[in-house]
């Protein structure tokens, strides 16, 4: 039983790694970075002039996934809607990336 546990966490976090960090993260290069920064403080010329939100900011941070995912898809104010750019799949690894830089920057 031990050693099954070991292998589903082995697994799992192979599969987050392999899905989540280089997937999120290039998507996150193509259609994010513009506007919320490579850091994603959106300190970016475009990100200022669309008063991009801060994704480390504490009322990013307190939005769940799947709030997230719904401004993602379906965009919020001057946010554009990504529902025709980006496969739900790509859109869970782009949330996944986000949470992981919040996590990172702390
Ligand atoms: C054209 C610039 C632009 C791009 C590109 C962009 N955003 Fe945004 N984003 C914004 C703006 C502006 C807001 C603030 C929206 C508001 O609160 O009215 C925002 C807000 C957000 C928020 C916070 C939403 C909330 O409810 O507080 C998240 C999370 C977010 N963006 C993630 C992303 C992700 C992930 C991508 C890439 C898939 C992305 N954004 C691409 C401009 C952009």
């Amino acid at each position: 039983m031990a050693r099954y546990a070991f292998l589903i966490t082995l697994l799992f976090t192979l599969n987050t790694f392999a899905q989540d960090a280089p997937a999120g993260l290039s998507v996150f290069k193509a259609k994010c970075m513009m506007c919320h920064g490579a850091d994603g403080q959106a300190n970016t010329t475009m990100g200022r002039q669309v008063n991009a939100a801060n994704l480390l900011s504490a009322d990013v941070k307190k939005l769940s996934a799947a709030e997230m995912k719904d401004v993602v898809t379906n965009g919020k104010g001057s946010m554009p809607t990504f529902s025709d750019q980006l496969s739900p799949e790509e859109i869970d690894a782009v949330v996944g990336y986000v949470r992981a830089m919040e996590k990172n920057a702390k």
